[in-house]
């Protein structure tokens, strides 16, 4: 893909359903009683991915024109066993909430992805999976995919996270509806809740508070209409293009404002961002609003601790902003960027530093020296979406023409990705 600097960008858009809550409805409404409809799902790979899963598990789903899907759900104990090996692609929260829901089945499976998928840790959910009771195995002392899961009963446990992993705290949800006796967990920091709001939605019974999260296992789900919100993950991406290139104002329309979301609106603001949220309702649980941005100077600032989970999916673009800004931006706390769909500060620290930017790995981020002139480069995505659609705003704002090489990884969660930036030129 071949991005040209952009003089200005202007329009109101919208941007494709959120990854998280869209695996979440498809996965959740299979194992509720009845039929649950889903609008303005990501038809994204990641969620495709999630879909055909479930297909194998012996659920009915219908893609629907329009970004609709109905799922067929067949109730708590209605999934049956797949006759071949379970394929999520390059999607972690496929693998991770797969591996919880399917440890207190009554069948075995097997469960495997891509390359990417295949170097991520499973380790982190399949520990404290065993400490439930679960049976499951795979490479690398039973870390890495291809995983065999053999269904087992599950009793509640008492369990203090290690690391704030949403993907880590909804598999075992998952698994604490099948368990036996309650389950207890309490979190670093706090990690998106789109698991607690949706389940508690679809009728299970799990209370948060603070950093703790208790749930009782259920014997049943209720089907649910669902209304997926604009994905702010990728809503960042022309949120931070409309702070940098000048004479710009973007409107993004109907973007999920989860609190456990929006850390990327409190760091740019921070930074002197003119960022304007406004109609503002809840749509199943889940606050959704219209967020307008018009060009600002930015200066640098420090990222780290709590909010690092609020804005873990972000990081490559707000280095993009840390770039444009004048000073210096430190990102610490952040050492979960190493095992993402690409090593995260690797890839950014070298892609960014193609276009001249000054910016230096360290042990848990980066350190990103900004206001200096971006030259046009040859970015690689590795294969990562995020890495493909961060560098596609570096090159707005780059003196020459830029190329993104693999820009076709964007499928995986933003599918019209560069039909929507070009709109936007004026
Ligand atoms: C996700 C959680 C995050 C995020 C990922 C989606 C989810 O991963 O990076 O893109 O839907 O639960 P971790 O939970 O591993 O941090």
């Amino acid at each position: 893909m071949i991005i040209s600097p952009a003089k200005s960008l202007k329009g109101e858009i919208t941007v494709p359903g959120d990854k998280s809550i869209s695996h979440r409805a498809v996965m959740f409404g299979s194992i509720a009683n009845g039929i649950t409809e889903i609008d303005g799902f990501l038809m994204g790979e990641d969620c495709l991915s999630t879909i055909d899963c479930f297909r194998k598990l012996g659920i009915h789903i219908e893609i629907l024109p329009g970004n609709k899907v109905k799922v067929h759900g067949k109730g708590m104990y209605g999934l049956q066993p797949p006759s071949d090996i379970l394929y999520t692609g390059n999607s972690g929260t496929t693998t991770r909430l797969l591996l919880g829901l399917l440890a207190g089945q009554n069948f075995e499976c097997t469960i495997d992805g891509d390359e990417s998928i295949r170097r991520r840790p499973m380790g982190r959910v399949i520990k404290p999976l065993k400490l439930m009771g679960a049976d499951i195995s795979g490479q690398k002392d039973d870390n890495l995919c291809p995983l065999a899961v053999k269904g087992q009963p599950l009793h509640g446990i008492r369990y203090e996270l290690p690391i704030a992993s949403a993907q880590l705290k909804s598999a075992l949800l998952l698994a604490s509806l099948y368990a036996e006796g309650n389950t207890f967990l309490i979190e670093p920091e706090k990690s998106r809740d789109h698991s607690e709001l949706m389940l508690n939605y679809f009728g299970a019974n799990i209370i948060t508070h603070e950093l703790g999260i208790h749930s009782t296992p259920v014997s049943e789900l209720y089907p649910q209409h669902i209304t997926v919100p604009g994905d702010i993950s990728s809503a960042a991406y022309f949120i931070v293009a409309g702070l940098i290139v000048p004479n710009s104002e973007i409107t993004i329309k109907n973007v999920g404002i989860n609190p456990t979301r929006t850390g990327i609106i409190d760091v740019l603001i921070s930074m002197g961002g003119k960022i304007d949220i406004s109609n503002t309702k809840t749509l199943n649980n889940e606050p959704v609003a219209d967020i307008t941005v018009k060009s600002s100077s930015l200066a640098g600032t420090t990222v780290e601790g709590a909010i690092i989970p609020r804005l873990i999916d972000e990081i490559p673009v707000i280095a993009v902003a840390a770039a444009a800004a004048k000073g210096t931006t430190v990102i610490k706390d952040a050492q979960e960027l190493k095992v993402k769909e690409s090593n995260r500060i690797k890839t950014v620290v070298t892609e960014l530093s193609k276009a001249g930017v000054d910016i230096q790995e360290t042990a848990d981020g980066m350190i990103i020296n900004g206001g200096n002139p971006i030259t046009g480069a040859q970015f690689e995505s590795y294969n990562d979406h995020r890495i493909a659609m961060s560098m596609a705003v570096a090159a707005l704002i780059a003196e020459s023409e830029s190329t993104v090489n693999g820009a076709e990884a964007v499928n995986i969660s933003f599918p019209g990705y560069f039909e929507i930036l070009k709109s936007l030129r004026v």
